[in-house]
């Protein structure tokens, strides 16, 4: 078959990362003659960009797979991949087509995209393709994502890749190696030509953006996470800025200015908790106490009054007692996060918290403090909303709302969703929307001249 009819379908789990990641491989193989397919069905080539980060992540895929060999059927030569962080972990089991009861020809890690087109071809001539080598260099800072799946407003620039934390319970150090940032040069001129393309807002991403650091090999200067951010806010003020995810230790008081100096910085900082009590916190290792995330939250409060706050939370975590669920609950209460996404406790092969501690707290009881989190953050996310409700905020229009046909919908400063009537402005466009009514999830109100 000519190579030019050939066409790559892409699949993506997991964090912004991996949607990222995507855009890389996109890129990859369209530079090589192949084109993306709108569907499994269509494709030649149908690659699932994958997560590790709980067992059910992990399951999804697999059964996804599963699914999919049918397509085999149709199409002769077709090829499966596994790419992403469930590769490196799994390549063995992945690799054993009888005990798999499937055949993945594919397995190809994070940092191994660049070798896709050679992999690719071994694939095609019968061969299986591997390639799941952590790079302690690779930030793919000259490939020019390609944005296939975006709607043109909002894109993810990767600023840095791996992270070497070790928190007890988690996979990523495993599946993403070292921590390295990209050159901040392409890094700014990534974002600039976003900015003359349309886009109106990027979001910088890492999995602890703010340990960012690039060492200039003549100057011999070093630029952190706030200088960088500092630079592609001033691009252009109408381009927003926004990054993720942070790291508690890592929340200087230089990044908190950083952003009050600049109101194209969005007012919102996602910062993962994952509980409450200090105990817990120490057998996680996240390098802080419970007192030391409340200090960085007042030192956000108080100089950026305005600021959303999200977290993660993970709950029954091994050894974890009904006191120290009850100390995660105040702790939400206290915070009174705007948002937050929650997790049951996942055991991961390999982790240090596999080693040394016990998964013991039993399922059932995951879920239930599981779901007493769920509901608390839904009653405190429904009173941050409650409290909107007549305000006027400033919303970059992102497009039409899923719900509602009629109306548009877009996100304000603060990463809340707003739901409102305007059918003349276009994604893209700032509008200002006076906010009239609210669910946990959402801000409704109708268009009003800038205040
Ligand atoms: N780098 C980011 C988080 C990346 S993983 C940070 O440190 O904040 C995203 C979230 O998944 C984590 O914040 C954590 O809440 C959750 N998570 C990670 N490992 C998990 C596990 N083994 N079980 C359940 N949730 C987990
Ligand atoms: Fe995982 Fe911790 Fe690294 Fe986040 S900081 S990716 S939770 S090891
Ligand atoms: Fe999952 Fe890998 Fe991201 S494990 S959360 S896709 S870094």
């Amino acid at each position: 078959m000519d190579k030019k009819n050939k066409k790559v379908y892409i699949e993506t789990y997991g964090c912004q990362m991996n949607f990222s990641d995507s855009e890389i491989v996109a890129s990859v193989v369209t530079s090589n003659n192949f084109t993306i397919a709108g569907s499994p069905q269509e494709a030649d080539v149908i690659f699932l960009n994958t997560c590790s980060i709980r067992e059910h992540a992990e399951k999804r895929v697999i059964n996804r797979l599963r699914e999919l060999q049918h397509l085999r059927a149709k199409k002769p030569g077709l090829l499966m991949g596994v790419l992403g962080c469930m590769a490196g972990r799994l390549k063995e089991a992945l690799l054993e087509d009888e005990k798999l009861g499937m055949r993945i020809d594919m397995v190809v890690g994070p940092d191994a995209y660049r070798q896709l087109p050679r992999l690719l071809k071994d694939a095609e001539t019968g061969g299986k393709a591997i390639d799941v080598i952590l790079s302690a260099e690779e930030t793919y800072a000259d490939i020019g994502p390609v944005r296939y799946g975006a709607g043109g407003v909002s894109a993810f620039i990767s600023i840095m890749r791996g992270c070497e934390n070790f928190c007890a319970y988690c996979v990523v150090p495993f599946t993403r190696g070292k921590e390295r940032s990209r050159n901040p040069d392409s890094v700014l001129s990534e974002a600039r030509q976003l900015f003359d393309e349309g886009y109106r807002e990027v979001t910088l991403l890492g999995q602890n953006v703010n340990s960012y650091r690039w060492q200039d090999e003549h100057a011999g200067s070093i630029l952190d996470f706030s200088d960088l951010l500092e630079m592609v806010a001033g691009i252009n003020s109408r381009l927003r800025v926004r990054f993720a995810t942070s790291h508690p230790k890592d929340i200087s008081d230089k990044l908190i200015h950083t952003i009050a100096k600049h109101p194209n910085i969005c007012r919102s900082i996602h910062l993962p908790v994952q509980s409450g009590s200090t105990e817990v916190l120490k057998r996680m290792k996240r390098k802080y106490t419970r007192a030391q995330y409340l200090s960085r939250i007042q030192a956000v409060k108080k100089l950026l009054p305005d600021c959303a706050l999200s977290t993660d939370v993970i709950a029954g975590y091994c050894g974890e007692t009904e006191d120290e669920h009850r100390e995660t609950r105040s702790l939400m209460k206290e915070v009174a996060f705007d948002f937050a996404y929650m997790f049951k406790y996942s055991e991961r092969p390999g982790t240090i918290a596999a080693k040394l501690f016990d998964d013991d707290v039993p399922d059932d009881v995951k879920t239930r403090r599981l779901k007493e989190i769920i509901d608390l953050q839904q009653e405190i996310s429904l009173l941050s909303n409650r409290r909107d409700e007549g305000s006027t905020c400033e919303v970059l229009v992102e497009g039409r709302s899923k719900r509602s046909e009629d109306k548009m919908m877009g996100r304000n400063s603060r990463n809340k969703v707003v739901v409102f009537q305007g059918k003349d402005s276009k994604p893209g466009d700032y509008v200002w929307v006076k906010i009239t009514g609210c669910t946990s999830a959402t801000l409704m109100g109708t268009i009003v001249d800038q205040p």
